[in-house]
Formats: C-alpha cells, sequence, structure tokens
C-alpha cells in the first residue's frame, strides 16, 4: 500500500489503519518520557506536521547565551534578547529541527549550557507570550493535523486539541533515558549528574509562575516507566482512531 492510503498501525486489536491525521494532538509531559520520540513517530505515520515547542524556548535561551546573558540576568533583558531572536522551526517528523536567524543550531541547543539555563528563561511570561503566538500560528499553518510537543500544550497553547495526553514516568527512568540519548549523541553522561538535572527542571518548570507543568484536566495521563515506544504508539493510535481524527 502507498501513496495518499498509507499503512498507519497494526492496532492492538489486529486491524489496520490507514489515513491522514486531522486537528491537533497536544502531547506534554517532563523531559524523558519519551515525548519527542513518540510524536514524531505519530506524526510521521498519519502524515501529520510536527512541533518541539521545547526546542523553539531552547532555541531563544541560546540567544540569550550567544548575547551573554546568563539564568541570572534580569528577566528584561532576557525578554529583550529572546524577542528579538529570529526563530524558525522545520515542521517535518522526518527531519525536524530549528533555526535562529537561519542558522541549524538543532545540536547546540541540546548541549549542557542551553539544558542548564532554558527553564529560568522559559519561566519568564514575556517569552512564554511570544513564543505561545508562535506556536499557534505553527498549528493554524499545519494544512492537515499536527502532533505538538511541549509542557503546556493542552493546558494554554492549543486548549481545544482534540487529544491531549500526558506522558509521565519516574524521576530515575527518566533520567536513564536522557543519559542513553545523551551518550548516543555523544555528550558526556554522568548518571547521578543527569538525575539532579531532571529533579532541578522538574521543580523549576512545574513551580514557575506562568504555565506550569501539569496535565490539564482533561489530558489522558498515560505512565511510560513499564511501556515500550512500540506500546506507547499503539496506544496513541488508538486514541487518535478513537476520536474520530484519522481519515
Ligand atoms: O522538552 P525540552 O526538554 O526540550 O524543553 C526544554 C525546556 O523548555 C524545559 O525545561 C521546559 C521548557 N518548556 C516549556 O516551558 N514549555 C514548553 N511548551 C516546552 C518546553
Amino acid at each position: 500500500m502507498g501513496g495518499l492510503a498509507r499503512v498507519c498501525g497494526i492496532l492492538r486489536e489486529g486491524w489496520v489503519m490507514a489515513g491522514v491525521l486531522h486537528g491537533v494532538v497536544a502531547m506534554d509531559g517532563p523531559s524523558g518520557t519519551g515525548k519527542s520520540t513518540v510524536s514524531r513517530r505519530l506524526a510521521r505515520e498519519l502524515g501529520a506536521a510536527y512541533l518541539d515547542t521545547g526546542a523553539m524556548y531552547r532555541a531563544v535561551t541560546l540567544a540569550c547565551l550567544r548575547a551573554g546573558l546568563t539564568a541570572e540576568s534580569p528577566a528584561a533583558e532576557i525578554s529583550r534578547a529572546a524577542l528579538a531572536a529570529e526563530l524558525h522551526s522545520v515542521t517535518d517528523p522526518s527531519a525536524p529541527k530549528i533555526l535562529l536567524a537561519g542558522e541549524d543550531v538543532e545540536a547546540e541547543i541540546r548541549g549542557e549550557a542551553v539544558t542548564r539555563a532554558v527553564s529560568a528563561v522559559s519561566a519568564v511570561p514575556e517569552v512564554r507570550d511570544a513564543l505561545v503566538a508562535r506556536q499557534r500560528a505553527y498549528i493554524d499553518q499545519a494544512r492537515a493535523g499536527i502532533v505538538v510537543e511541549g509542557r503546556d500544550i493542552g493546558s494554554v497553547v492549543a486548549p481545544d486539541a482534540k487529544l491531549k495526553v500526558y506522558l509521565t514516568a519516574s524521576e530515575e527512568v527518566r533520567a536513564a533515558r536522557r543519559n542513553r540519548q545523551d551518550a548516543k549523541a555523544g555528550r558526556s553522561a554522568d548518571a547521578a549528574a543527569t538525575l539532579a538535572d531532571v529533579q532541578r527542571r522538574d521543580r523549576l518548570d512545574s513551580t514557575r509562575k506562568t504555565s506550569p507543568l501539569h496535565a490539564a484536566a482533561d489530558a489522558l495521563v498515560l505512565d511510560t516507566d513499564e511501556m515500550s515506544v512500540d506500546a506507547v504508539h499503539t496506544e496513541l493510535l488508538r486514541l487518535v482512531a478513537d476520536r474520530g481524527m484519522v481519515s
């Protein structure tokens, strides 16, 4: 089967679904839950766009660092530098990337300096307002469906999303996943330091005043501690089909 009628996956029940996603899938949750992997895979299989909003916060953080600012700089200076950043997200799930003034900064935004500073930058209300507006513009531009991943997609960015999923996993499992990811990408990976960083970012992301990390009231919570990527993917396919989002 090829062309438009692509095979999108075999559901647990054993039947084959073919089709294209319509509407917005909001994928929220802390880091290390496998959000990016399953979001990209879902978008790829259902011919949808994919937006990584964490990459947008990371890219404006990089812009702040390049402007000589730090996580401790005054919020007004952080928001000035962040708002001046010329961002472009490529929403192809097969090759997603983010451009800063035309430069591909996908690798640099995953490095330690950005990871350390991003929670502080993303806690600045003016930064959030500006990025939420851009995220909504990408959602409006998506011709068919779009899978959007982040922390506040179901609660703030796209409260009308037809499907909202909140992925969770224990701190230990998330730190181990992040470690494997870092090692694979050639970044140094110390288990204790990664766990401490996961805990630090969780604390900052869930206690900030503006849009703290939490599951939207109508989000479906999936604990992925005991779930493989395949199992989460299968569950997501079942959910989008259930909500009539595939044609
Ligand atoms: O998903 P990630 O680890 O790349 O996200 C980087 C940071 O951006 C994370 O610490 C929280 C923040 N973030 C956010 O505040 N809101 C979003 N929608 C996405 C990410």
